[in-house]
């Protein structure tokens, strides 16, 4: 799939993982229209792209609105937007069909209308359910989430995969671990932050010690895997594993988190978590992912999770 030098729309510009992705695209040379309902993404994460010339800005909600006119003349679509929060899942069943599977529907609908034939796509390892490998291969099988988030994402891989070759589209699926760095607003390194910030003594922490074993990888990583995988898939559809090669324990993050913010003798209280020890319902207790099939395709990630996890701490508080 060719990216570079293309007209791009990117939806959920202004969120997380999009911005990073809009900067870097216009970096390479890409248009990009960005489309974002500014719900959890903020406008101050797109001023790097608000000063290049290829960057235009399309306020829009993906839901509700009409989709045609921000997909005229557009070759691919990135598209981040969605309600990444794991916990909404038994809080309203509702948010994940809509913001995740209606709205990547929609924009199948659009890309058809419009003749747009390519779009890269972030799932998630949640996508895994329990697996019985680790690290987990993309051919895992079968696929059976634990969380209606991960149920919804699934459901888009599939939207994805039926709409290329129905149609003569072409898409890449790419499965993340947790994904850290600077502009994320939602995650175990907020929550830990702010705690601290309030009281210094001590930590609450979500689940049994030493907490849920995952692997993060840094979100500068995670937008380099993603275009790398995007350029040189030959597939019709691509599905892409994206991670660093080992996982850090919930104890492992907030022992980080304790030393970059300059503590000591912190209490942890563990709150013994939910349904065996998790941080909350749906939440995956072990997960690693194997990365050969992006490494084969000449990606490797240069940091740990440990290492992914640090860098993103001193970023949030404004140490790097
Ligand atoms: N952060 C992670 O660790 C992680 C892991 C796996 C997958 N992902 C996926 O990556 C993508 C980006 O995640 P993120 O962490 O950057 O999240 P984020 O919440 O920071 O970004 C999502 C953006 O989409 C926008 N948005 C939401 N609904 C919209 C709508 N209806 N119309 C227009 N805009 C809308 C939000 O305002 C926000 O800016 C998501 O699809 C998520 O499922 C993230």
């Amino acid at each position: 799939m060719k990216v570079v030098g293309k007209r791009i729309l990117v939806t959920g510009c202004a969120g997380f993982i999009g911005s990073h992705m809009t900067d870097s695209l216009l970096a390479k040379g890409c248009e990009v229209v960005g489309v974002d309902d500014l719900s959890a993404g903020k406008m101050g994460f797109l001023d790097e792209a608000a000063m290049m010339k290829g960057f235009k800005f399309v306020r829009s909600d993906l839901l509700n609105d009409d989709l045609g006119p921000m997909m005229d003349g557009i070759d691919v679509v990135f598209h981040f937007a969605a309600n990444p929060d794991v916990r909404q899942g038994p809080k309203n069943t509702r948010t994940h069909f809509d913001q995740n599977i209606t709205v990547t529907f929609r924009l199948l609908e659009a890309m058809k209308e419009k003749g747009t034939k390519s779009i890269c796509f972030p799932s998630t390892s949640t996508v895994y359910g329990e697996t019985t490998v680790i690290p987990t291969p993309e051919n895992y099988g079968p696929l059976l989430p634990i969380s209606i988030y991960g149920a919804s994402k699934l459901s888009c891989e599939a939207l994805i995969s039926s709409y290329a070759h129905t149609f003569g589209m072409s898409g890449v699926i790419y499965r993340f671990a947790n994904v850290v760095g600077s502009r994320s607003t939602h995650n175990v390194l907020h929550d830990f932050i702010r705690k601290l910030r309030e009281d210094p003594t001590k930590l609450e922490i979500l689940g049994a010690e030493p907490g849920t074993n995952k692997s993060y990888v840094h979100v500068s990583e995670c937008v380099e895997a993603m275009l790398i995988g995007a350029e040189r898939t030959t597939e019709q559809v691509g599905v892409y594993n994206i991670g660093s090669r080992d996982r850090l324990d919930v104890k492992g993050i907030a022992d980080t988190v304790v030393g970059e913010m300059g503590l000591e003798n912190v209490r942890y209280d563990w709150t013994g978590g939910v349904m065996g020890g998790r941080g909350w319902i749906g939440d995956v207790k072990d997960m690693l992912l194997s990365i050969d099939a992006l490494e084969a395709k000449g990606w490797s990630p240069k940091m740990g999770s440990a290492e992914s996890i640090r860098r993103a701490v001193r970023e949030i508080l404004g140490k790097a």
